[in-house]
């Protein structure tokens, strides 16, 4: 029996269909309910905020999860990153009104729910930052004055379009990824590798 971190919300629609098509689903992937763990046909899922995954998989609660490399960059759980489900395609960028006022000799203020990657990437720059930390609605910072540019994740890109920002520079591609705790690989090897079998025929389908 493999226990499986698997994220709600947006990304976990997507990948909730890949289980499925995968022939590892059950019963309640699709029905509206508020239950946190679910048992499938030589599985058990559990339903967790995408953020929280690396740490379920990363302490051995769940053998294996599915988390978005965004989230990997930002939260570095130590696990192996085993495929690629190329679901929930998306980049991290810097964004912001087209021409941002800021004077070169101040620290840029960058509002982000992804502080590590940001401080990572500006660190990078040798561009000294005011990091702002909120946890939603972050297009909302540069419009009312609380921050110059964001950092964020764009999807399809109608958040910044519908406010008039624009992304500014590229910071990372992302993509649903499928991660495994270090001791369940050397102990539960073949049913984690038959499980990616059938995902990656899955996924072909
Ligand atoms: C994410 C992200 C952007 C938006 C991008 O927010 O933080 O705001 O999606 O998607 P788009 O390019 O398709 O418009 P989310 O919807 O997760 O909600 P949040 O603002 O509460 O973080």
């Amino acid at each position: 029996m493999l226990n499986v971190a698997l994220p709600k919300g947006r990304l976990g629609e997507k990948v909730y269909r890949l289980f499925d098509a995968a022939g590892l689903s059950c019963p309640d992937f699709f029905d509206d309910h508020r239950k946190l763990v679910l048992e499938g046909a030589g599985a058990r899922y559990f339903l967790i905020k995408p953020s929280d995954v690396g740490i379920y998989v990363e302490r051995g609660a769940a053998d294996i999860g599915v988390v978005g490399r965004d989230v990997l960059l930002e939260t570095e759980p130590d696990v192996y990153e085993l495929l690629d489900l190329k679901l929930g395609r998306c980049r991290l960028a810097v964004a912001g009104p087209a021409c941002p006022d800021v004077r070169p000799d101040a620290p840029l203020r960058v509002a982000t729910k992804y502080p590590n990657v940001a401080r990572r990437y500006y660190r990078g720059r040798n561009r000294e930052i005011e990091l702002i930390r909120l946890n939603g609605s972050i297009e909302l910072a540069p419009l009312v004055g609380l921050s110059d540019v964001i950092v964020d994740i764009v999807e399809t890109g109608t958040t910044l379009r519908e406010n008039n920002l624009h992304v500014l520079e590229e910071v990372a591609d992302s993509s649903a990824r499928l991660i495994v705790n270090k001791s369940a690989y050397k102990f539960k090897r073949d049913t984690i590798d038959e499980l990616l079998r059938k995902l990656t025929e899955g996924w072909e389908a």
